[in-house]
């Protein structure tokens, strides 16, 4: 009966992915174009580079969800609409092959990372060459309220990863430890996302600030959610390694809330941070633990606080279907499973 109920929520989820991904196929399709352009280079090296990041897919989910918000705020997602979409997801794209070096992960996208496959040096410079190239497009948007935005967002984004550096391997880190770096890695992304979305509808102070605050709690939820799936997703729907957090010592909420529940796993988790494998104690254990103390559905429950009230910033736009795209996009994050 479980089985049914989530292979139906599943159908649920990815149908519900079809429709909202459908009603921008054509914006999408043109945000893959100009991503080509964006990380194309006369430098043969980076050219090989883009095209391996770039060709690696993902979900896509931040520029689709600059160019909802600009739909849903009264825009017509110009070339110049495009062009913004395109910047946040080459800003997301050099984030994660950084954060690949930080974590010593592998796999990104079912494929080998870029720092497994070329090495960190490739990969820091790539990284880096993503950030410049994006800035240089966002640049000729000539708006001092867009770069403010985007600046600010990268230095939280490596403040938020420098933090959690001095994080690894502490297991008394705190709840509010935790949402700060998970609010700076994460989800100001998101927020800047859905924000530039309005800015370049013209929407008013109050949209711009409704979307900001929507992208923020849609981007909490979304990092919830995805160091739940660490514990509990498996590596190939995930395109990543699976129960990789522990690994790297990164005491996630899942655990913090077990650990709590169950002191005795503070020396279990220790001991698999020390180890780097789950040897002593395996993955499949912990999730059983975390179901058992009731802390899935707990985590699940924090995750709807944040998507109800994203879901309430969307009142201060008109009832269009893209909108409703917005608020479908909402159920995704918690139901998907990659
Ligand atoms: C991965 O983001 C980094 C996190 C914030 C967890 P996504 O899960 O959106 O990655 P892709 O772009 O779909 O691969
Ligand atoms: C997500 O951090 C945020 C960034 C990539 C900046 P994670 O380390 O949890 O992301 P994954 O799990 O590697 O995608
Ligand atoms: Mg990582
Ligand atoms: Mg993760």
């Amino acid at each position: 009966m479980q089985r049914f109920i989530a292979a139906k929520r599943e159908l649920i989820t990815r149908s519900t992915a079809k429709q909202v991904f459908g009603l921008i196929a054509d914006e999408m399709r043109h945000v893959e174009a100009e991503f080509e352009r964006q990380a194309s280079s006369n430098i043969q090296v980076i050219n090989y580079l883009g095209d391996y990041v770039r060709a690696s897919g993902g979900k896509r989910l931040r520029p689709a969800l600059l160019i909802l918000t600009n739909r849903a705020a009264g825009g017509n997602a110009a070339e110049n609409v495009i062009r913004l979409a395109t910047v946040m997801e080459m800003l997301h794209t050099a984030t994660l092959v950084h954060d690949d070096i930080i974590d010593n992960a592998d796999v990104r996208r079912n494929r080998p990372s870029i720092n497994a496959r070329f090495g960190n040096q490739s990969a820091v410079l790539m990284g880096d060459w993503l950030y410049m190239s994006a800035f240089e497009t966002a640049l000729g948007e000539r708006s001092l309220e867009i770069l403010d935005i985007l600046t600010s967002l990268t230095r939280k984004m490596t403040e938020g990863e420098i933090i959690q550096m001095t994080m690894i391997a502490r297991l008394d880190i705190s709840v509010e430890d935790y949402f700060n770096i998970l609010r700076r890695k994460t989800a100001y992304l998101f927020s800047a996302c859905c924000e530039i979305g309005a800015i370049q509808a013209e929407a008013d102070e109050s949209t711009k600030y409704a979307m900001r605050n929507f992208g923020l709690d849609l981007g909490i939820a979304f990092q919830l959610a995805d160091d739940l799936l660490d514990l509990t997703g498996d590596a190939e729907s995930l395109g990543k390694d699976a129960g990789a957090d522990l690994l790297e010592g990164k005491l996630t909420l899942p655990l913090i809330k077990l650990v709590e529940a169950e002191p005795e796993m503070r020396g279990v988790f220790e001991r698999i941070m020390l180890d780097g494998n789950y040897d002593s104690f395996s993955r499949d254990k912990i999730r059983l633990s975390l179901e058992t103390a009731g802390i899935i559905d707990d985590m699940k429950a924090e995750a709807q606080t944040f998507l109800r009230r994203a879901k309430k910033s969307l009142d201060v736009l008109p009832e269009t279907q893209y909108r409703s795209a917005l608020e479908a996009i909402l159920n995704f994050i918690i139901e998907r499973n990659a």
